[in-house]
């Protein structure tokens, strides 16, 4: 009798490039109450931070991609490898995540003023068998391709995962599966990308974007390509641990990114051990603006990161769906495990956007519902180290999360 070690191993991957594209038009109907699975999915971040961010010098990556993915292997768990699923993921009873899912992917993938894809998909290895109700499951409720693997494939049986990936990220991720990760032993991968493209509403001017210092967290002084402008904006001041937060709005303004910034150069630290804290809450980093006139200043930069999330999910609580004990008995009727989580997500924040919005304050200024309206700017200078949050706000989504505290390093690749 032959044993084959039959693995799974689902692939996450998360994309973020932000390049010029202007178009108008609504495009979300708000009909679902989102609140719960964007709460969990906000805890699930917070957690991912905590492993993946606070001690390295830079971050991104996708909560957002890492969550849809392992929502679709929680939906072929089953016993203690469902609940393992449902602990890690934050998920509470009421919450119907693959309904929701269903909903939000359809929704989203419909916005109109900005690019947002998001792709699923499932390979298979050609000797399994997925159960039919949990293939219907994946293509109705997670929009997902179901393929085989093909091991005979010269290039490797990554080459059309690879190819697929690319597609979707319009070749802004290239190879998320390296080569030889895949062996015949590997049953089934899931690959969830998500690609995101947006200009601000209120563009940068290239013109202004000057090298300016930039002091990390040591003291160490470097040069960065600093971005400015002068106008309205939503911003509170010391919200957490002496922390600021500006929110730069997306042509689709329920589209953001949320830059956090702490006082000090040296003050990273601190504030990251405060929202890391299971306690804190990090949906109040979104909410209880005011619009003020803000000097904003903001390094232009990219940043790309592989990870293997693996061992941060077992600290979430993942052990059993990585074992050989795992129950994942609604995918296939072969025993399956979890081999390997990865992700892999790019940022790219430059000026582009609809320059023109950017001088017209006035406008800005008379759609302001807050009641403080400062007369001397704020001023917003993100000259050293600061965490930063690129979220969908009406469905609580956070698509992607990081830090720039070394605006040098550009790339990470860490396990
Ligand atoms: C998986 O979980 C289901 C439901 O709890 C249970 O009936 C089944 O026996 C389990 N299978 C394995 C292989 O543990
Ligand atoms: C950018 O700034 C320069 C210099 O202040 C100015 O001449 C130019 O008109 C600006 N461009 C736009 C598109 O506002
Ligand atoms: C900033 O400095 C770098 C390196 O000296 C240079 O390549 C770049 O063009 C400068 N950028 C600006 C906006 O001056
Ligand atoms: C905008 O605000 C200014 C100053 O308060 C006011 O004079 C003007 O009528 C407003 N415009 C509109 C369209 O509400």
């Amino acid at each position: 009798m032959i044993i084959m070690a039959i693995r799974l191993l689902p692939i996450v991957v998360g994309l973020l490039a932000i390049i010029g594209r202007v178009d108008c038009a609504w495009g979300i109907p708000e009909t679902r109450d989102f609140v719960p699975l964007s709460t969990a999915s906000t805890k699930f971040s917070q957690k991912l931070y905590k492993d993946l961010a606070i001690n390295r010098p830079n971050a991104v990556f996708s909560p957002f991609s890492a969550h849809v993915a392992l929502s679709m292997a929680y939906l072929g768990a089953r016993g203690n490898t469902a609940n393992e699923l449902r602990t890690a993921l934050q998920l509470t009873p009421e919450i119907e995540v693959h309904d929701n899912y269903q909903e939000l992917i359809d929704l989203l993938n419909k916005v109109n003023d900005v690019t947002l894809d998001i792709a699923n998909s499932v390979w298979i290895h050609p000797d399994i068998t997925l159960l039919e109700d949990y293939k219907t499951e994946l293509v109705t409720k997670y929009y997902a391709n179901v393929d085989a693997l093909d091991f005979s494939n010269p290039n490797g049986p990554e080459q059309p995962i690879n190819t697929w990936v690319a597609k979707q990220t319009r070749d802004k991720i290239r190879a998320i599966v390296p080569h030889g990760v895949l062996s015949p032993s590997t049953s089934l991968i899931i690959v969830n990308t998500v690609y995101f493209s947006a200009d601000w509403n209120s563009g940068f001017n290239e013109t202004l974007t000057k090298n300016k210092t930039f002091t990390k967290q040591d003291g160490l002084k470097v040069q960065v390509e600093m971005m400015t402008q002068t106008g309205r904006f939503e911003i509170k001041e010391s919200v957490v641990a002496g922390a600021g937060v500006l929110r730069l709005p997306y042509s689709d303004e329920r589209f953001a990114m949320y830059v956090l910034l702490p006082r000090t150069f040296s003050g990273l630290p601190d504030l990251e051990k405060t929202i890391a804290d299971d306690d804190f809450d990090n949906d109040m980093l979104f909410n209880d603006f005011m619009e003020a006139t803000v000097a904003v200043s903001l390094p232009k930069f990219q940043f790309t990161a592989s990870m293997d999330l693996k061992n941060t999910l077992k600290k979430l609580g993942l052990s059993s769906a990585f074992s050989e004990s795992a129950n994942f008995s609604g995918i296939s009727a072969t025993k399956t495990h979890i081999s390997g989580v990865m992700q892999k997500a790019m940022v790219e924040i430059k000026e582009s956007g609809t320059v023109a919005a950017a001088v017209t304050e006035v406008d800005v200024s008379n759609r302001s519902t807050f009641p403080a309206v400062k007369k001397t700017p704020f001023t917003f200078n993100a000259d050293h180290p600061f965490v930063y949050f690129i979220r969908q706000d009406s469905s609580g989504q956070i698509l992607f999360h990081g830090k720039l505290s070394d605006p040098q390093m550009e790339k990470m690749e860490a396990s």
